[in-house]
């Protein structure tokens, strides 16, 4: 089903849906009906969303949780003592040896604020081998926004199936039950957690009514359930801990879902970019998939940037990215290719960070061969990489300090810069 943010109504079976209220005394075939909500009741009409969902058991049936032991590296809090303010880059984390489904598989990297807050972001990294097979995840502390890097997934959620491959995203609001698949057997890539404000498509102001994502190419799922009893574990995240407990169904047992909170999908291949036609190229904002404000207006709780495949036409300009400090910080991946303004060392399926005030931009061979490039019509092309900018910095995990996929000689991307000569 098409639009970003839309009033979906879909059902799995013909007339489980009730009409004209949503919550009649008897809903059709004796379902039960349940409110989620993903903003405060109260939040403003166009803020606010929520869902009704029918189903054939209440998701409040279940066991007390208990903590969930199965993973040491997926939100274990950040790393102790003062942030540095150093440049960091990661290697591709190597994929699992045994096997390992994506919740198992999820390292924390990056974080700031804690879930508690209602605010910041974590960035994750999933390796995993193995499908959720009678075991579900639900996250309560964010939105989960999956970036795969190598191979599909199928995400198998309360309000309906998802497929993804590299080059696409897919949204899972906070609160969703989903199990994952992997059709190809190994899959590798990032996750951003978000606790802010929900992500929606950013403002486009001179830009005009269209342009960056447009909404009809964000898809939600229509209704799909499962009718399966037995036992079946769900992990759910809390407050930044794991917690578990077994269910004696599949919590996948919506049949029928209307309203405009919804897990969606979108190919970033749809994403209209816009750049120079001039000189100078835009800030990278130009970029912005989904933005999640922060209370200060302009001034994002997390960005998703991505730089696309794109023409660069600009006149009498250096094109990469700039050399810049920003009092934002600056997580990114790489889906795919090369990434204009590095020419080695940031691999597909690596990470590197940009805190608050850290100076950054192209390295040495990108700026010597950009500043001597013909300037004639250049296509970047094959690449993908992409972007999570927030006003927050960003603490490394204790794991990603000390893994050995840590680059320690990161600076020397930027040393060996000739002196410019006053004459
Ligand atoms: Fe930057």
């Amino acid at each position: 089903m098409s639009g970003f943010g839309s009033h979906f109504a879909t059902e799995a079976v013909a007339g489980a849906l009730p009409e004209g209220r949503n919550s009649p005394q008897r809903p059709p075939f004796g379902l039960y009906a349940e409110q989620l909500s993903g903003t405060a009741f109260t939040a403003p009409r166009a803020e606010n969303r929520r869902s009704w969902l029918y189903r054939l058991r209440p998701s409040a049936e279940h066991a007390p949780f208990g903590p969930y032991p199965g993973t040491a590296l997926f939100a274990p809090g950040a790393a102790s003592g003062p942030l540095a303010p150093n440049r960091l880059r990661w290697d591709p984390l190597d994929l699992p040896d045994t096997p390992t489904d994506l919740i198992d598989g999820m390292a924390t990297m990056v974080a700031n604020r804690h879930p508690e807050d209602l605010d910041g972001v974590a960035v994750h990294i999933y390796r995993a081998n193995r499908d959720m097979e009678r075991r579900f995840f639900v996250d309560a502390d964010g939105e989960l926004l999956f970036i795969p890097q190598q191979g599909r997934l199928v995400l198998l959620t309360e309000m309906g199936r998802i497929d993804i491959a590299p080059g696409e995203i897919a949204l899972v609001p906070r609160g969703v039950r989903f199990r994952a698949l992997l059709p190809d057997g190994e899959a590798r890539g990032y996750v951003t957690e978000n606790h802010g404000s929900l992500f929606r498509l950013p403002e486009l102001g001179p830009i005009g009514s269209n342009g960056l994502a447009n909404p009809r190419d964000l898809l939600a799922p229509q209704a799909a359930y499962e009718d399966e009893d037995g036992r079946f574990e769900l992990v759910q995240k809390y407050l930044g801990s794991l917690w578990t407990t077994m269910l004696d169904h599949s919590p996948l047992d919506v049949v029928a879902w209307h309203g405009n909170l919804a897990p969606w999908k979108y190919d970033l291949a749809h994403f209209n970019t816009i750049g120079s036609i001039s000189f100078d190229h835009p800030d990278p904002s130009i970029f912005t998939v989904l933005t999640s404000p922060s209370d200060v207006p302009g001034r994002a709780n997390a960005d998703f940037v991505i730089f696309p495949p794109r023409w660069m036409v600009a006149e009498d300009t250096f094109r990469p990215p700039w050399f810049h400090r920003n009092v934002m910080s600056e997580c990114m991946g790489l889906i795919k290719g090369a990434y204009d303004a590095k020419a080695e060392g940031f691999v597909p399926g690596g990470l590197s960070l940009h805190n608050l005030m850290a100076g950054h931009g192209p390295d040495v061979a990108s700026w010597q061969a950009a500043s001597e490039a013909e300037l004639k019509p250049h296509k970047l092309d094959g690449t993908l990489a992409f972007m999570v900018e927030s006003c927050w910095p960003f603490r490394p995990t204790a794991f990603a300090l000390e893994t050995s996929a840590l680059q320690k000689d990161y600076d020397n991307a930027w040393g060996g810069f000739p002196k410019a000569l006053i004459p």
